[in-house]
């Protein structure tokens, strides 16, 4: 894929079960105006969205770049280039959704906090310490870099509480 080529204008959110959802995504070599102009784009399409956090995973593109901004407001917005999670530690259940998993919620247990290393939109290395909402942001848009939902990490209970919608959004991808 020629990121080159890329039209900004037409990114577009993808929805499980896209199998473009299951890629891992490949890290950024060099931070080119066309890279720098997607992660823009994407905090474009985060906050429009309503949502508080995306993985370039989510629009298609297998490149490690994620944004985030606990308020949802684009003032709080960070790119996150290259992200790698350390220091996982405690353990706590949030309710979680994901804009490429529309009405689906459900709890989601992850570590309470973690570190994360990565490169800004600049190209410079940056580390912050993140905690509860920021951690998790930080888990579940790393995860869609591997491939993984927040579904994937389903207990049973939840699972079943989920199948309907999920079903649906099977059903709505067949016929799209
Ligand atoms: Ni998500």
């Amino acid at each position: 894929m020629q990121y080159k080529s890329l039209n900004l204008k037409k990114l577009q959110i993808i929805c499980y079960p896209d199998p473009l959802l299951k890629k891992v995504a490949q890290p950024v070599e060099e931070i080119t105006e066309e890279i720098s102009d997607l992660a823009e784009s994407m905090v474009d399409i985060m906050v429009k969205s309503s949502g508080i956090g995306l993985a370039a995973t989510q629009l298609g593109i297998p490149l490690r770049i994620i944004t985030m901004s606990v308020t949802g407001k684009r003032d709080d917005a960070e790119i996150i280039i290259n992200p790698t999670l350390s220091n996982l530690s405690g353990s706590s259940e949030m309710e979680e959704g994901c804009l490429s998993v529309p009405n689906v919620r459900a709890n989601v247990r992850r570590a309470n906090a973690c570190t994360v290393d990565a490169l800004d939109v600049d190209g410079n290395p940056f580390c912050m310490d993140a905690v509860e909402l920021a951690a998790t942001i930080l888990q579940h848009e790393t995860d869609h870099l591997n491939g993984i939902l927040f579904i994937d990490h389903l207990n049973t209970v939840s699972r079943l509480s989920c199948r309907r919608a999920l079903k649906q959004l099977e059903k709505e991808y067949e016929n799209r």
